[in-house]
């Protein structure tokens, strides 16, 4: 079987870029990352990409003024030069209008820090911290026209600890975005997602047994 076709769109540091990249090096892997395409020329993720050999673009937004449609037609003529099939979103900060999305429908990915539909939009580690929530974590879905709302594909999640800042806690969501986000490209690619009712059903892959209790209990 081919291997799917896939660009990754970012707009910073693009760490989960890198793992996806990382991820999709050997050949066995069931999709190879072709293109990075960042809206934005200062995305320090595109230095990450051209040095592990993969083909950039930029299509900044800001040339384009208030109009989305000349933007999203030239992200399109990107995508399209380079044969794309699959696109992966990992902290590309444009919101896309329902026409892009219904283009790429159930052929985007994006990744969100939060366990959805929990903490929805931006500074989620800070509102969960705020909000008290003994499990965070973080979510790989489908996109949708609807912000951050797509058919779930994958999760995990890591215990709040009541020393944690922002700062402690978004870093170990990203550990574990890094290990989600490669985990759910390859379900998809592999043809083993399908989409029923807005719930995404996973062929050939169980969730492990037990339950995730935080507290654990005195110590
Ligand atoms: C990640 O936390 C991702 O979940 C969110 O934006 C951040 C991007 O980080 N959508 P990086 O650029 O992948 O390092």
């Amino acid at each position: 079987m081919s291997r799917k076709r896939v660009a990754v769109l970012i707009s910073g540091r693009g760490s989960n870029m890198a793992a996806l990249i990382e991820a999709a090096k050997p050949a066995d892997f069931p999709a190879e990352i072709v293109l990075v395409l960042a809206n934005r020329p200062d995305a320090g993720g595109l230095s990450t990409a051209s040095a592990a050999g993969i083909a950039t673009a930029v299509v900044d937004h800001a040339m384009f003024g208030k109009e989305r449609a000349g933007f999203e037609h030239a992200l399109q003529a990107a995508l399209e030069n380079h044969h794309i099939e699959l696109i992966c979103l990992a902290g590309f900060m444009r919101l896309l209008t329902a026409d892009f999305v219904g283009r790429w429908s159930e052929r985007m990915l994006n990744i969100h820090p939060a366990l959805l539909p929990s903490f929805k939009g931006l500074d989620t580690h800070r509102r969960a911290l705020e909000a008290g929530v003994k499990l965070h974590g973080a979510t790989v879905h489908f996109v949708v026209p609807e912000m951050d709302s797509g058919p779930i594909i994958a999760q995990g999640a890591v215990a709040v600890r009541d020393e944690d800042s922002e700062a402690t806690l978004s870093a170990r969501v990203l550990a574990v975005e890094h290990r989600i986000y490669p985990l759910a490209l390859r379900l998809v690619a592999e043809g083993r997602v399908q989409i029923a009712a807005g719930r995404c059903l996973i062929r050939g892959a169980a969730g492990p047994e037990g339950a995730f209790i935080v507290p654990l209990g005195p110590a």
